[in-house]
C-alpha cells in the first residue's frame, strides 16, 4: 500500500473521513467527517481564525448565506468565466477535465488502450438549484463556489456598522460548492468543501505592500500548524494563469503524496469585485477618507484556504511509521494544537478507573481527551499513536499515593511524572504553544 492508500484506510477505520452516503454507494466529490475529523476540522478552523481574526485588529468576521441574489455570481463573473475545459472519451464514455487527463491512464474499451476524445467544450463549474415554489430559470440560484462574494457583498455594511476604514479585513469560514469534472485525490479535490477566506481592503497605493505582508504571514502560519518547511513552496501564477478577478497571484504549494499541488491561493483582486458589484447593483461601493477627503474604491487582498486540502496536508505529512520497543507502530505526528484529540486519559488497571474519570472529568472542560481502560497500556499507546494523541496521561497504583501521574509524549515516547494538580496546566501550556 502507499501513503495515500494506508492514510485513506486509518481515516476511514479511525473515523476521520468516510465516503458520504456510502450505504448507497456514496457520491463521488462528497464526503462526511467522523468524530476525530470533526474535531481536527474545527481545531484547525480554530486555529486560522485566531491568527487572521483574533490575534489583529483590522480583520473582522463575516458569517453569510450560502445563497446569494442569483445576480452576484453574473456581477462577480462567475457565470461567463467559472469553466473547467471537459471531453469526452467516445469510446468508454469518461469524462475529463481535458488539462488533467493523466498520460498513463488507458480506455478500458479499445484495443490500444487509447481514448478517442472529443473536442474540449467549457463546462461551468456553478452547482446550481431552483428557489421557491416553481422550477425554471427566473427560480434559479447558486449555491457559492467561493465563500467571499458576500464579502463583497456586505463590506459596506460591516465597514459603517464597525465603522472600520481601509485597511482592514473580512474573514470568513464556510462551505462552498463546486461541480468538480473530476473530483479526485480524496478530500483533496471535492464538490463540497469549506473554504478560510480574507478579504483585505485597502487604498490602492498600499495594495502590493499589503500583499507581500499577507504572504509572509500565510506562510508562517503554514509552519506554526506543523506543516515542514520543506513541503512547502511559492508558485507564481503567469500571466495565462491568473484567474479572470486577479492581477496578481502566488499559491503556496504543499507537496502531497501524488506531488506539488496548490494548498492556498493569495490573490490580488484589484477593485474588480467592489467595481463589479457597484456596476450591477447600482450601489456605490467607493469609500470616502475622512481625513484627506480621497474617494477610491478599495483594492483587495485574499487570502483563501480549503479547510479539508488543509487537512489533508496535515494528515499526509503528518503519518508515519517507526519502531518502539522493537514493535512498529503507526503515529500521526500532528501538532498539538490539531490534534484531535489532546490527551488519552488511562488507569493502569481497570480498578482504577474512578479517580481516572474524575481527573478526566476536570480535564474535560478545557480539552477533548479520552479516557480509556481497555486493552494494555502498550495496546492503548499505540491507538492514541495513531489517531496522534500527543499525550497519554496514565495513573498507576502509586498515584493514590504520591499523586502523580505519569505523561508520555507521542514522539519521543519520553515519560515524566508530575503533579495531578499540575495536568491542565502541562497540556495548556504544550497544546497552546502550537
Ligand atoms: N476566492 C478565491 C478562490 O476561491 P481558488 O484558488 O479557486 O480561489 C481557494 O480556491 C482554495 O480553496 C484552494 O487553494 C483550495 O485550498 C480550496 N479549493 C478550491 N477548490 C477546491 C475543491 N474542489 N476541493 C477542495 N478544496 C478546494
Amino acid at each position: 500500500m502507499d501513503t495515500m492508500e494506508k492514510l485513506v484506510a486509518l481515516c476511514l477505520n479511525r473515523g476521520f473521513v468516510y465516503p458520504s452516503s456510502d450505504i448507497y454507494g456514496g457520491l463521488a466529490g462528497f464526503w462526511d467527517y467522523g468524530p476525530l475529523g470533526t474535531e481536527m476540522r474545527s481545531n484547525l478552523k480554530a486555529a486560522w481564525w485566531q491568527r487572521v481574526v483574533r490575534e489583529r485588529d483590522d480583520v473582522v468576521g463575516l458569517d453569510s448565506s450560502i445563497i446569494a441574489n442569483p445576480e452576484a455570481w453574473v456581477a462577480s463573473g462567475h457565470v461567463e468565466n467559472f469553466h473547467d475545459p471537459m471531453v469526452d472519451c467516445r469510446k468508454c464514455k469518461h469524462r475529463f477535465r481535458a488539462d488533467q487527463i493523466d498520460p498513463n491512464d488507458r480506455c478500458q474499451a479499445s484495443e490500444d488502450g487509447q481514448h478517442d476524445l472529443t473536442e474540449p467544450r467549457q463546462f461551468n463549474l456553478m452547482l446550481s438549484t431552483s428557489i421557491g415554489a416553481s422550477e425554471g430559470s427566473s427560480s434559479r440560484a447558486y449555491l457559492r463556489p467561493e465563500t467571499c462574494q458576500s464579502i463583497f457583498l456586505d463590506f459596506k455594511r460591516v465597514m459603517q456598522s464597525g465603522r472600520l476604514k481601509p485597511p482592514f479585513g473580512i474573514a470568513q469560514i464556510g462551505k462552498a460548492f463546486r461541480n468538480e469534472i473530476t473530483p479526485r485525490n480524496f478530500i483533496f479535490r471535492s464538490r463540497e468543501f469549506e473554504q478560510m477566506e480574507l478579504e483585505f481592503f485597502t487604498p490602492p497605493a498600499e495594495a502590493v505592500d499589503w500583499f507581500e505582508r499577507w504572504r509572509e504571514d500565510r506562510m508562517q502560519w503554514h509552519l506554526d500548524i506543523g506543516l515542514p518547511k520543506e513541503k512547502l513552496r511559492w508558485q507564481e501564477h503567469g500571466p495565462d494563469e491568473l484567474a479572470h478577478y486577479a492581477k496578481l497571484a502566488y499559491d503556496v504549494d504543499f507537496e502531497f503524496p501524488f506531488g506539488w499541488h496548490e494548498l492556498e491561493g493569495i490573490h490580488y483582486r484589484g477593485d474588480y469585485d467592489l467595481a463589479q458589484h457597484a456596476e450591477h447593483s447600482g450601489k456605490d461601493q467607493s469609500y470616502t477618507d475622512p481625513d484627506t477627503k480621497e474617494r477610491y474604491v478599495p483594492h483587495v487582498v485574499e487570502t483563501s484556504i480549503g479547510v479539508d486540502r488543509c487537512m489533508l496536508a496535515l494528515l499526509a505529512s503528518a503519518y508515519s511509521e517507526d519502531e518502539v520497543a522493537n514493535e512498529k507502530r503507526v503515529v500521526l505526528r500532528l501538532s498539538p494544537r490539531i490534534a484531535p484529540v489532546k490527551a488519552g486519559v488511562l488507569p493502569l488497571s481497570k480498578k482504577l478507573s474512578e479517580p481516572v474519570q474524575r481527573l478526566a472529568m476536570e480535564l474535560r472542560k478545557r480539552f477533548n481527551v479520552a479516557f480509556d481502560a481497555t486493552g494494555s497500556i502498550g495496546k492503548r499507546y499505540r491507538r492514541h499513536d495513531e489517531i496522534g494523541t500527543p499525550y497519554c496521561v496514565t495513573y498507576d497504583f502509586d498515584s493514590e499515593n504520591d499523586q502523580k501521574v505519569t505523561i508520555r509524549e507521542r514522539d519521543t515516547t519520553d515519560q515524566e511524572r508530575i503533579a495531578q494538580s499540575q495536568v491542565a496546566a502541562y497540556l495548556s501550556d504544550k497544546i497552546l504553544g502550537y
